[in-house]
Order: structure tokens, then C-alpha cells, then sequence
């Protein structure tokens, strides 16, 4: 394994190993991924290997451009479109229908394909360098915390990523938004583009429900988890006793008596909560206190997908 940071040489590396069906870990604007060749079903499988991710959870390719797109997508509607021209490149994703050269494996058999243009310059340099679409899962553990440093990928898949390249820490922190089309348009995974200007842009877009099939498997109820049991509470609410073995995960304020605590925003701003969150967590997780008590936020804006995330660790920790 080596950790590289991203320099035009460490790129051009990258891009040869993936030209030869290898998987690379590489910087994006939310978090990091883990990147093959989206057209190579050999070096895919890798990818859900090193991941340990079940074949039923599908993976997000990433393009360069609209040209690139047709490659994968063989029907664009007209919202997914405004979409396009509104957001891309950055943090979101579309769900569309696939052209037949995609992978099974990419899309984990659906007729669908998840697409999206990053617009972090290294992710954008390995695009262009391999003139393919690459398909990338953020680059942590199936279900684990997820990278927002190259630290965090070095340390949980080091042994089996031949190449990190290291691009800092990600500029959201948070995974992109996932918006499908099923008639009109769908919230498949909030994440760092805010519904409200997705609607500002396309109108009412509809909430899946939590009940009915997993559209997106990332809904799976448990995911994101940290090693250390998670809770959302109230902290004001939990007694000093029980704030000496645990940490406080809080959203402006610090409270006396936790064991260790992380704020994710003084300012109160829910983007950058957003932005500190997984990196937060990682902290947290660390110090291998009895527990964290993650403290709610607004669901506006940001807070939807920070309150996604925290529920989804917290019904991890039930479950463990
Ligand atoms: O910000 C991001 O999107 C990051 C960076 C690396 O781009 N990637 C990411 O990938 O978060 P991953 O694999 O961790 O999450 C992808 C989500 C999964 O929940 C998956 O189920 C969903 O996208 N997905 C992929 N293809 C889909 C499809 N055809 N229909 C519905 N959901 C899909
Ligand atoms: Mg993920």
C-alpha cells in the first residue's frame, strides 16, 4: 500500500493502475472512494471484495462530463437534466436507466445506473486521465464510518488498496444527495446537496418512504456505524454519571461532565456540521469510550442528512 498525496505523477500512476484493472482509493469533494473501471466487471469485483460490500448494493459511477454520462445512462429525463446543468460537477447523484454495457455487477442488477460528475480536481484529473467512467463506493468498510481523510482509508482497507492517493480532508464530509426518477422525482439518500434547492430547481421532490423496499441499499437502516455504540439523546438529559464514560457529539455547545467531547459547528452552521461530522465520529470512536451521545440538529437543509447518518449508527449500535 502507499499513501501518495495527489500530484500530477501520483495521478498519472493512479491512472495506469486503473487503465490495468487496479482499484484505487481517491479524494472526492464528499468523502473518499474506492475506484475501478466501471466497464471492467473483474476489477469491480475487487472493489466489493476489499469492501467486504454484499453484491445486492449497488455502486455509483462517476463521469467527467455530459458526453461521459451517455456512456452509462441510456435515458436522461428533462428533471435530471436541470438537475445536471444546475449541480454538476459536485455532490449529486442521479438515478437513471443504464445503457446495456454497464456491468451487472456496477449496478447489482438493476436497470438502473447511479451517476454523478465529482468536481474535486483529483477525482476530475483521473477521469479525464482514463477517458472512462470509474465507478467508486466510498472507500471505507460495507457499513463502517465513512473517509473523509486519507488517514481514515490508509487505516480500515491499507492492506488491500494498492494506491491512496491523499487529495486532504473532503471539502463536505458528507456523501452526495441521491435523487432518482420513478415518474417524478425521488430522495434516495439525503446527503450534501439540500433538498430544498434541488427543489428550488425541479419543484416537489418526493420523500421515499421508510417503509416498502430499500431503494437505495445505503436506506438499509444500518449503516455508518461506528465501533462505539452511538445514541441520539438529549444530552442536557443524560445524568453526570453517565456522561463521565462517554463522549458528547454536539452540535454548537459542549456540556461539563462527558468524557470527551467533539462540536460540529460553534457558528450553529448545519454545512459545516455536515463537513466535520464523519471525521468527528472517527475521532470519537478512537478513544473507545463506553458510548457516544450524539446530540439532534434541525432536518433543514444539511441537518437532513447529519440526522440520516446519526440514526443510521444509532440503529447499528442497537443491533450490535
Ligand atoms: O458522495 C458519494 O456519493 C460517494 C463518493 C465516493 O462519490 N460515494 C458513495 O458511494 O457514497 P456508496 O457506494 O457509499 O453509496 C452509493 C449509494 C448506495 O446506497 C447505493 O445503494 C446507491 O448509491 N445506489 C447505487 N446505484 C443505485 C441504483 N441504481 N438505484 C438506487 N440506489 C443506488
Ligand atoms: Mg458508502
Amino acid at each position: 500500500m502507499a499513501v501518495l498525496p495527489a500530484t500530477p505523477e501520483s495521478i498519472a500512476r493512479a491512472t495506469v493502475l486503473l487503465r490495468g484493472g487496479g482499484v484505487v482509493a481517491f479524494p472526492t469533494e464528499t468523502v473518499y472512494g474506492l475506484g475501478a473501471l466501471a466497464f471492467d466487471a473483474f476489477a469491480i469485483a475487487r472493489i466489493f471484495e476489499i469492501k467486504r460490500r454484499p453484491s445486492f448494493d449497488p455502486l455509483i459511477v462517476h463521469v467527467l462530463e455530459r458526453a461521459m454520462l451517455h456512456r452509462v445512462a441510456s435515458h436522461v429525463p428533462e428533471a435530471a437534466q436541470r438537475l445536471v446543468e444546475r449541480f454538476w460537477p459536485g455532490p449529486l447523484t442521479l438515478v437513471l436507466p443504464k445503457q446495456s454495457s454497464v456491468p451487472g455487477i456496477v449496478t447489482a442488477g438493476l436497470a438502473t445506473v447511479a451517476v454523478r460528475a465529482p468536481s474535486h480536481p483529483v477525482a476530475r484529473a483521473l477521469l479525464a486521465g482514463v477517458g472512462e467512467p470509474i465507478a467508486a463506493p466510498s472507500a471505507n468498510p460495507f457499513g463502517a464510518l465513512s473517509p473523509t481523510r486519507a488517514g481514515h482509508v490508509a487505516q480500515a482497507l491499507g492492506e488491500s488498496v494498492e494506491l491512496i492517493l491523499d487529495g486532504g480532508p473532503s471539502e463536505y464530509g458528507i456523501e452526495s444527495t441521491i435523487v432518482g426518477f420513478d415518474g417524478g422525482p425521488v430522495l434516495l439518500r439525503p446527503g450534501a446537496v439540500a433538498v430544498e434547492a434541488i427543489e428550488a430547481t425541479i419543484g416537489p421532490v418526493l420523500r421515499s418512504s421508510s417503509d416498502g423496499p430499500a431503494r437505495a441499499p445505503g436506506q438499509l437502516p444500518e449503516h455508518y456505524a461506528p465501533r462505539t455504540p452511538l445514541r441520539v439523546i438529549d444530552p442536557a438529559s443524560v445524568p453526570q454519571t453517565e456522561r463521565a464514560r462517554a463522549a458528547l457529539l454536539a452540535m454548537r455547545e459542549p456540556l461539563t461532565g462527558y468524557a470527551a467531547a467533539r462540536v460540529l459547528s460553534h457558528r450553529g452552521d448545519l454545512r459545516e456540521a455536515a463537513a466535520t461530522l464523519f471525521e468527528a465520529l472517527h475521532e470519537l470512536d478512537a478513544l473507545g469510550l463506553e458510548r457516544i451521545d450524539a446530540q439532534s440538529v434541525p432536518e433543514r437543509g444539511l441537518g437532513l442528512a447529519i440526522m440520516d447518518r446519526l440514526r443510521r449508527a444509532q440503529a447499528s449500535s442497537s443491533n450490535a
